[in-house]
């Protein structure tokens, strides 16, 4: 299995990757790039020639491997804005805190071994307002479907990489904290377990630990994500507002904080 996965998976993954079929996703993903970008499980590089150089200002390409990178290296050389390659999985992003405006992954998110951990690493280097572009094959919504690729996973992952036909990428994000904004699904082949797409953007979302009067708490949770990290407000009708951006704290302030609901007021979820 060693000279399958260092030498011929590679390969492999670089020519299944290059399949006309998926060019269309990739240019409608990565068209909408812009700024600092990170996308996830790079491979061998085949989104760079889709990146819009005039909206691009750098890009962190992150990929754990080695073999995949070497393919990767001319296609790198000819990008026309700089790359930094960071040799790494997903689950530990060697980023600060907010610091990409879009992460990215095209079928990645169905391929990292702890994709939980992963999606909270990039929510956490993403900024408040920025986005995540993704076009990623996954559960099917026909039942009959799914089951199949339940049945298929086992086999199929030893083959392909680590590659799961059953994770559902919709619902990772939702788990992970982010409002799925825009999403497309379809099959994309007549193999339906292999070939079902999800296309779309999401954003992080403000964890907010509110509590408000009953009567005022769809406007609290209204207020756009990442405005403000902290404030304590008196309401014009009566009682107070006490309102956090988890998010966007340190956990050793986040212990810290006490948030007192007022009189007759009720917690909103984060
Ligand atoms: C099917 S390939 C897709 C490659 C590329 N995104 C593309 O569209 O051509 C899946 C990729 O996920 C990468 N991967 C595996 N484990 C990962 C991890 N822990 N973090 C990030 N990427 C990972 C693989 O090395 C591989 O490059």
């Amino acid at each position: 299995m060693r000279l399958y996965d260092g030498c011929i998976l590679p390969r492999l993954t670089d020519l299944a990757m290059r399949l006309r079929i998926l060019q269309d996703f990739r240019q409608r993903t990565l068209s909408r790039a812009e700024g600092a970008v990170l996308e996830l499980g790079f491979g061998s590089g085949l989104n760079l020639p889709f990146y819009n150089p005039r909206r691009v200002s750098r890009l962190f390409a992150l990929e754990p491997a080695a073999a995949l990178l070497r393919l990767a290296q001319e296609r790198i050389q000819e990008a026309r804005f700089p790359v930094e390659v960071l040799q790494t999985g997903a689950e530990r992003i060697p980023l600060p805190d907010h610091s990409v405006d879009t992460a990215l992954c095209t079928w990645t998110l169905c391929t990292i071994p702890n994709v939980e951990a992963a999606l909270d690493e990039t929510r956490r280097v993403l900024k408040p307002n920025g986005r995540f572009l993704f076009a990623e094959h996954g559960r099917s919504d026909e039942p009959g479907i799914a089951r199949w690729q339940d049945r298929l996973t086992p086999a199929w992952k030893r083959f392909a990489g680590g590659c799961h036909l059953n994770r559902n990428p919709e619902s990772l994000l939702k788990g992970a904290g982010f409002d799925v904004e825009q999403i497309d699904k379809t099959y994309i082949g007549w193999f339906k377990p292999i070939t079902y797409m999800y296309v779309g953007r999401a954003a992080p979302r403000a964890r907010f630990a509110t509590w408000v009067p009953e009567s005022d708490a769809s406007a609290a949770c209204m207020r756009p994500a990442g405005t403000s990290r902290r404030f304590h407000t008196r309401l014009p009708g009566g009682g107070s507002l006490a309102l956090c951006n988890w998010g966007n704290l340190p956990c050793r302030i986040r212990r810290s904080l006490r948030v007192r609901p007022p009189r007759n007021g009720r917690q909103v979820a984060p």
